[in-house]
């Protein structure tokens, strides 16, 4: 557990306190009336990711006077080790809180009159099982408790809001922030591939609005494996610039990738600029994988998936290996030129799934995809599709479109 200093200031509207501070009691049964959208709480289970990026996916906001109930609890079930699970605030400026996860454990950040403080604990949460996440205000602290154990006790950091200030609302955001990200104490990448159920937000009696859950959520249904699923036409790209860099004496570039599904036609990946992207590309052709050097040189090998697929570029060739299976593509002078000039410039990328202007039928599963050995994460890429699953992928294959609403 790293712990960034408690700093004792004001008694102040925290969040959390507010969040969750008048003790329990009150059983008030009158039912909300009048939110006619469906509304997060009342769903089976909820992908977090908003289909825009590291935006929420609802918020909800609710009446701090009406609160009676201290606490928040959920499940989750996720195989991403990074993200924003939920964000709270009064007030976006000195009155927040983050449930996140980083290197797949818990972390809260907060920030309030009486606290700023960042801190991880727990155990890993990123195995695609489901666990149940609660947090809660006990007095002056916060307690986290993951599958029914407390793994987690900050103390000092809830007081008795001021009495002076209006009545505050407080918001819920689930699966994205209600800033931007460079407000968090510690940078995270806020996109969670990852679904809650069982969502219990602070006092339902106090909520006063939702947003309409976004339209493009993902199907929770679905039973999911790790790895990174691209629906047809979907899209990354990394720069050539940001990710490991080639071997220079002699000239030598890997990228490893472990394809466990695989369906249709279209590219996997290809080395090449905006204009011209394939340079050198792999795509998925009738049952079979085809290394192309773009210049009509070709050669292919059978699709077989669950086998770790390795492409080699050394200096005039490139080497296609799959188990004890092994081609060789020879690369002319000039085309090699072309190849290697691509890291010496901004515009040089790797592409995986659908190329610019590709019509791709193809849909594949990624179970890792390493550049020089190092895994490459997709909530680094520069650039994506959104409907990509960065850290899951379907059991059965499927087109991904695939919605619950
Ligand atoms: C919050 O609830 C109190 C008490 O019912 C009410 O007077 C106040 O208008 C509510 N505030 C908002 C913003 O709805
Ligand atoms: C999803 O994010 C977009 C872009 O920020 C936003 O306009 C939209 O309201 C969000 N959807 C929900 C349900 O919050
Ligand atoms: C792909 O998704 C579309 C739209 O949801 C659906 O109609 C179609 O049957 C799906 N195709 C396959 C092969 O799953």
């Amino acid at each position: 557990m790293d712990c960034r200093g408690p700093l004792a200031t004001l008694p102040g509207w925290l969040l959390i306190l507010l969040l969750l501070l008048p003790p329990p009691g009150h059983q008030g049964l009158a039912l909300r009336q009048g939110l006619s959208t469906q509304r997060i709480q009342d769903l089976p289970s909820v992908h977090l990711s908003n289909g825009s990026g590291g935006e929420p996916v609802t918020v909800m906001t609710f009446n701090f006077t009406k609160i009676k109930k201290s606490s928040s609890s959920f499940e989750l079930r996720t195989w991403d080790p990074e993200g924003v699970i939920f964000y709270g605030d009064t007030n976006s400026k000195d009155d927040w809180f983050v449930l996140g996860l980083r290197d797949g454990r818990p972390e809260i950040q907060l920030h309030n009159h009486l606290a700023q403080l960042t801190v991880g604990a727990g155990p890993r949460l990123d195995d695609g099982t489901w666990h149940q996440v609660e947090v809660k205000i006990l007095e002056d602290s916060l307690l986290l408790t993951v599958d029914g154990e407390e793994v987690l006790r900050l103390r000092q950091v809830s007081g008795p809001p001021a009495t002076n200030k209006p009545q505050p609302i407080i918001r819920i955001a689930l699966g994205g922030l209600l800033f931007p990200i460079s407000n968090l104490r510690l940078p995270l990448v806020p996109a969670l591939d990852g679904c809650v159920r069982q969502g219990n937000w602070l006092d339902p009696q106090a909520q006063t609005s939702e947003s309409t859950p976004a339209s493009s959520l993902r199907s929770c249904a679905v039973q999911s494996q790790p790895g990174t699923f691209f629906p047809p036409g979907t899209r990354a790209e990394f720069s050539l610039q940001d990710i490991p860099q080639p071997h220079a004496e002699p000239w030598a570039f890997s990228l490893d990738l472990g394809l466990q599904l695989a369906a249709g036609s279209g590219h996997l990946l290809a080395l090449g600029t905006p204009e011209n992207p394939s340079w050198l590309s792999l795509y998925l052709q009738d049952q079979k994988m085809v290394l192309s050097s773009g210049s009509g040189l070709e050669l292919d090998l059978p699709l077989v998936l669950g086998l770790p697929l390795q492409l080699k570029l050394a200096v005039s060739r490139v080497i296609l290996t799959q188990g004890y299976k092994k081609e060789i593509l020879a690369l002319p002078a000039l085309h090699l030129g072309f190849l290697l000039n691509l890291w010496a410039q901004p515009q040089g990328f790797l592409f995986l799934g659908a190329l610019p202007g590709e019509a791709s039928s193809a849909s594949f599963c990624l179970d890792g995809l390493w550049a020089q050995g190092q895994k490459l994460d997709m909530d680094r890429a520069l650039r994506r599709s959104q409907d990509i699953w960065t850290h899951s992928c379907p059991q059965i294959p499927s087109n991904g479109t695939d919605t619950t609403h």
